[in-house]
């Protein structure tokens, strides 16, 4: 936690969940609770869910309304922006100033909050996510709203549930809905991301890139790729391809658009979808009409909980401009399946008779994830 996950930008959430002033929710990441609350139209801020006077949880509830955060065990109150507002029978040294809640760092970037528990200073956050901003702007998160969002507790160590999203080895046995919206020598040369496939896979498949990326680019859209590697801070991805050489416009069933509003700069379709990772344990897949936000945070050893985020257009309406069940189809179906065999991985682990058995080609980026873990582990 202090080594590796500490010391991380994490992608919670998206700045719609809460909307009004007092609107707040509690992220949950290994032992920690942290309050991520709105002070105004224009802040949002992260507190340690632990109160300054006795060490009390102050929020109670995974979400809510406040108008001041009053500790149910002696009433300290604070206000939205943590400082300490009240405190009974005090002596009259006691400095109120020193006793706000204590801090997380926080940044809000085109509407994705992320927090860094790090106690120290956290790594620059310009200086890592920069580069995203050309996409992220593209895809117009920043007036998107949450369609769904759905949580899927797993029963595994958090490093099983990265590696299996970051291979696609498992995709043919495992996943035949994701298998029937994304072909075949697409998913083998970078079904998990640039640097997953095996070596020649990519070359195999660069002909239909270049093909859609001549067209996406003749519209006026980006195609950057960033592929960091073990030894980044972050390990952090960019990548765009086309869903589907059948022309897809979505990642749905049968290829139609998933929301009739399309998001961000898109005016047209490209059959595109791109692929940010910004660290590990935080991703974002999005197509033209809708974008999926993956977080995966460890909560203990053998617990991770996988919160999944459905975005669409802020104007989107339900049922009119796009169905919740349709939009959310692809991931929910593939991260069902994900989480049973990742708990089947882990339940096996935990045999005295396991050892690790060598990795296929379609897993190089599982090395590069083991690699990246044992880095951070050196460096601190
Ligand atoms: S522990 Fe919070 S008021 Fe005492
Ligand atoms: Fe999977």
């Amino acid at each position: 936690m202090e080594r590796v996950i500490s010391q991380q930008w994490l992608l919670v959430d998206h700045v719609s969940r809460i909307p009004r002033r007092g609107d707040y929710f509690l992220f949950r990441v290994g032992g920690e609770q942290i309050i991520v609350i709105r002070e105004n139209e224009n802040e949002v801020h992260a507190f340690f869910n632990v109160c300054r006077h006795r060490g009390s949880r102050v929020c109670l509830e995974d979400e809510g309304h406040k108008r001041l955060l009053t500790c149910p065990y002696h009433a300290w109150s604070y206000n939205l922006d943590g400082s300490l507002k009240a405190a009974r029978l005090m002596p009259d040294d006691f400095d109120q100033s020193q006793h706000g809640l204590h801090r997380c760092h926080l940044r809000v970037f085109h509407g994705l909050i992320f927090v860094c528990l790090s106690k120290d200073n956290p790594p620059d956050f310009d200086a890592m996510y920069s580069e995203f901003d050309e996409m992220l702007g593209f895809h117009g998160f920043s007036d998107a709203k949450i369609a769904v969002q759905r949580n899927y507790p797993n029963a595994a160590n958090w490093k099983l549930v990265v590696e299996n999203f970051i291979e696609c080895y498992h995709c043919a046995p495992a996943h035949p809905e994701y298998c029937s919206v994304h072909p075949a020598n697409q998913l083998l040369a970078l079904g998990a991301g640039p640097g997953s496939g095996p070596k020649g896979a990519l070359e195999a498949y660069q002909p239909t890139l270049d093909k859609w990326e001549a067209r996406a680019s003749a519209l006026g859209h980006p195609s950057p790729c960033i592929e960091r590697s073990a030894s980044s801070i972050d390990m952090a991805q960019l990548s765009r391809f086309p869903i589907n050489d059948r022309e897809f416009d979505s990642e749905t069933r049968t290829g139609e658009p998933a929301c009739t509003k399309l998001m961000g700069k898109f005016n047209e379709r490209d059959h595109g979808e791109t692929a940010f990772s910004f660290n590990p344990i935080s991703f974002i897949l999005a197509c033209n009409d809708f974008a999926m936000m993956a977080r995966f945070t460890p909560i203990d050893g053998m617990q991770t909980d996988i919160q999944l985020t459905w975005l669409v257009h802020k104007d989107a309406e339900e049922d009119v401009d796009y169905d919740v069940d349709n939009v959310a189809w692809i991931w929910d179906v593939t991260i069902k399946q994900d989480k049973r065999i990742t708990e089947d991985n882990q339940a096996g682990i935990l045999s005295s008779r396991y050892q690790p058995g060598p990795y296929s080609e379609q897993e190089r980026l599982v090395m590069t994830f083991s690699d990246w873990y044992l880095d951070k582990l050196e460096k601190h």
